[in-house]
């Protein structure tokens, strides 16, 4: 067993001296809450068949050591034996070395407009479909980027659910399992108006927040109607560093959004920047058309309103914006809790037509993280 060099042993914690020179301690009750043995785990889902109160509370390591097929431990007080390969135990010991979650800004790669010089990440859409290599590549750029333009998307009404049914589900809502984005009469949206958009995430009125959208692209002859997308994440960071007072409001203060139309009366409370435990940003929620009447004491609003300003002057700035104009049979695939999209106005005359619609981080996460598996 080469991964581990050497062994020491207490009661409460076992510590372990990789054979790389790094060191980590176990405690004794992880490592009986991650026994993998087919009392503990179920040996076909790999499920855990045991709960945190089945274990005995003063649970205790009596014996450790090296044999061919890994480590054996035997704790006391109930004699349980358990089998860890060293390899899986390196991977996932814990401590400071755990990566940040997959929602998390810490690893993402953050952007500013200027970054993509030669151009945003984009894939053929013949390659997407195709699977493998490119499926994975543009997934990948969702995560790490928060989006990808997809090129030559046949221009079929309904064409943008077919995209979805590659990489995960499509998350129908009120608005149907698609959108129509263009001008109407009585629109429940300004997204249905020509009037410019400034910069927002959908939906926030939803719990949860649909992860993952889509924008495709049918028809554009009008002036105007150009794209924007920016980085919420950076935003967020950019915020942090001009005035960590301001940050820690927009992050600690929930507010309401809501959609009211007249089939649907849609309500969700969150701060519009969302912090994890490890303080880094996980999730934006900015919409100024969604957010809900301001119910706060008076105190608070005095301190949300500049923090509110601050940020949304920041998400004005085109030095962070990435401006283009998407063209018939190119469609946008991006992360909706980080990446804000805006459009310009557009003339009366022409047609613009988009058809959108949701789906989740979730499964677009799984598909990629199996399309990674396989190399
Ligand atoms: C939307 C939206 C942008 C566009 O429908 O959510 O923001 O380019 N549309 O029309
Ligand atoms: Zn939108």
């Amino acid at each position: 067993m080469s991964r581990i060099a050497q062994l020491r042993q207490a009661a409460d914690v076992l510590e372990i001296t990789w054979a790389d020179g790094g060191r980590c301690r176990l405690p004794a009750l992880w490592l009986r809450d991650h026994c993998r043995g087919p009392e503990c785990r179920d040996p076909v889902s790999g499920q855990r068949l045991v709960d945190i109160a089945d274990l005995p509370p003063d649970v205790a390591i009596a014996g450790a050591e090296l044999d061919d097929a890994g480590l054996v431990i035997e704790f006391t007080p109930d004699g349980h034996r358990s089998q860890f390969d060293g390899d899986w135990l390196y991977r996932n010991a814990p401590g400071d070395a755990a990566p940040p979650g997959d929602r998390a800004a810490a690893g993402k790669r953050l952007w500013r407009g200027g970054d993509f010089a030669a151009g945003p990440p984009q894939v053929a859409y013949a390659d997407f479909a195709a699977g493998g290599a490119a499926l994975r590549d543009a997934l990948a750029a969702v995560r790490d980027y928060g989006f990808v333009l997809l090129d030559d998307v046949p221009r079929r009404p309904g064409q943008v659910l077919d995209v979805i049914r590659h990489f995960g589900y499509v998350r129908e809502t009120n608005y149907g399992a698609l959108f129509e984005v263009r001008t109407r009469v009585d629109a429940n949206n300004l997204a249905y108006t020509n009037r410019g958009l400034g910069c927002h995430l959908d939906n926030p009125y939803r719990d949860p927040v649909p992860g993952v959208q889509l924008l495709h692209c049918l028809e554009s002859t009008t002036e105007g109607g150009e794209s924007i997308l920016q980085d919420g994440f950076l935003a967020a960071q950019v915020l942090r560093d001009e005035d960590h007072a301001h940050y820690r409001v927009l992050s600690e203060t929930w507010i309401g959004f809501r959609f009211v139309d007249a089939a649907a009366d849609l309500r969700a409370r969150a701060p519009l920047i969302e912090v994890d435990d490890r303080g880094d940003v996980v999730k934006i929620r900015y919409n100024n058309r969604s957010i809900d009447t301001l119910r706060l004491p008076p105190a608070r609003l005095a301190e949300f309103y500049p923090a509110y300003r601050h940020f949304a002057e920041i998400l004005r700035r085109e030095s962070l914006q990435l401006e283009f104009r998407l063209a018939p049979g190119q469609l946008l695939l991006f992360d909706n809790t980080r990446v804000l999209h805006a459009r310009r106005a557009y003339s009366a005359a022409g047609t613009r037509h988009l058809q959108g619609a949701y789906s989740d981080l979730d499964g677009l996460y799984s598909t990629l993280y199996r399309l990674e598996a396989e190399g």
